[in-house]
């Protein structure tokens, strides 16, 4: 029977994590569980670096960004003496089951966790929504929010000074941050993994923006990694009528207090965690889909194949 749990959060942060502490918490307290929280994700695992929480650890977080626990990266944690020091941790202190909060990497320390005896669930926590077994992540939300709010500004800018904006938005490998960016602003052009880059077509299209359309501004959401948004701009500059300039993101992304919406998935999902742990269930993870929240093996989630944004594809070039 399971009478405490750690919770961490790993990998990069994201909007809405503490809204997953909190439920965490608050639901595993209401149940007559104990609740360590653990600094710096597997980190402060492996060097035993957590405090026990209560209702007043979790007050006044719902609205900020970023986690009260700390998050790191810990590329060490494949090793089986890693992993085995980190079990001996938590006996040591009496925990018997984790809720991880982050993206797929944190997931594979959970999963090897729970083969390893210590019952773990997993929870989806980045802003890149690139966990399979989920429709939506904490924090995706809230850096659409954001990435939203700075691609409407720079419009207001770019249509001044007849410019083209290309704008460089985070994901990883992930193209969903990038889509959803440019169909809520209205986009001319995205660049992600799936779409793949080609540089002729963005200077065709533009040309044809600037020549027949006589577009006073162009917009180019770019997915991080795909291409390198200085050169384009420049390219741009030199073969079409947009002065090209381009803007990086970055970290801002990550940050700012998290949207209703996020608040609430992290609170849901947060409820699932614990009600699994309690059932005795380990090695899932928990998620979001048509609305329902879920939950699945870690495993078939690290398997599963993402899903098709084909749709979504179609849409944005519906709209040019
Ligand atoms: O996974 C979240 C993320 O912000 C990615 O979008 C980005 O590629 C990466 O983390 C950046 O990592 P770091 O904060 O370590 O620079």
């Amino acid at each position: 029977m399971v009478r405490k749990i750690g919770i961490l959060t790993s990998g990069g942060d994201a909007p809405g994590m503490n809204a997953a502490i909190r439920s965490v918490t608050r639901v595993a307290l209401n149940n007559g569980l104990e609740v360590y929280g653990i600094h710096d994700g597997y980190k402060g695992l492996l060097e035993g670096n957590m405090v026990p929480m209560n209702r007043q650890s979790v007050s006044d977080i719902l609205s900020r960004g970023g986690t009260i626990l700390g998050s790191a990266r810990l590329p060490s944690f494949r090793e089986d003496a890693v992993q085995e020091e980190c079990v001996r941790n938590l006996n040591d202190n009496k925990i018997d089951a984790l809720v991880v909060i982050g993206g797929d990497g944190s997931y594979r320390g959970a999963l090897a966790l729970t083969q390893r005896g210590i019952n773990c669930i997993g929870m989806p926590g980045t802003i890149d929504n690139d966990i399979p077994g989920t429709d939506f992540t904490i924090g995706f939300d809230t850096a659409l929010h954001t990435c939203v709010e700075c691609v409407d500004k720079l419009r207001d800018t770019s249509s001044s000074h007849h410019r083209c904006s290309i704008v460089e938005v985070m994901g990883n490998h992930c193209g969903d941050l990038a889509l959803y960016t440019a169909i809520s602003c209205g986009a001319e052009m995205v660049i992600t993994p799936e779409t793949g880059y080609d540089e002729l077509e963005v200077l065709e299209r533009l040309r044809y923006l600037d020549e027949a359309v006589h577009k006073k501004h162009a917009i180019v959401i770019v997915s991080e990694k795909t291409t390198d948004v200085q050169a384009l701009s420049s390219k741009i500059s030199q073969n079409t009528g947009f002065s090209g300039r381009a803007t990086v993101l970055g970290h801002i992304q990550r940050g700012g207090t998290p949207t209703p919406s996020d608040r609430m998935i992290a609170s849901k999902m947060g409820e699932k965690a614990v009600d699994l742990l309690l059932e005795g269930i380990g090695g899932h993870c928990v998620g979001i889909i048509d609305n329902e929240i879920t939950s699945i093996p870690i495993q078939e989630a690290l398997e599963r194949p993402r899903k098709s944004r084909k749709k979504l594809y179609r849409l944005f070039e519906r709209l040019f």
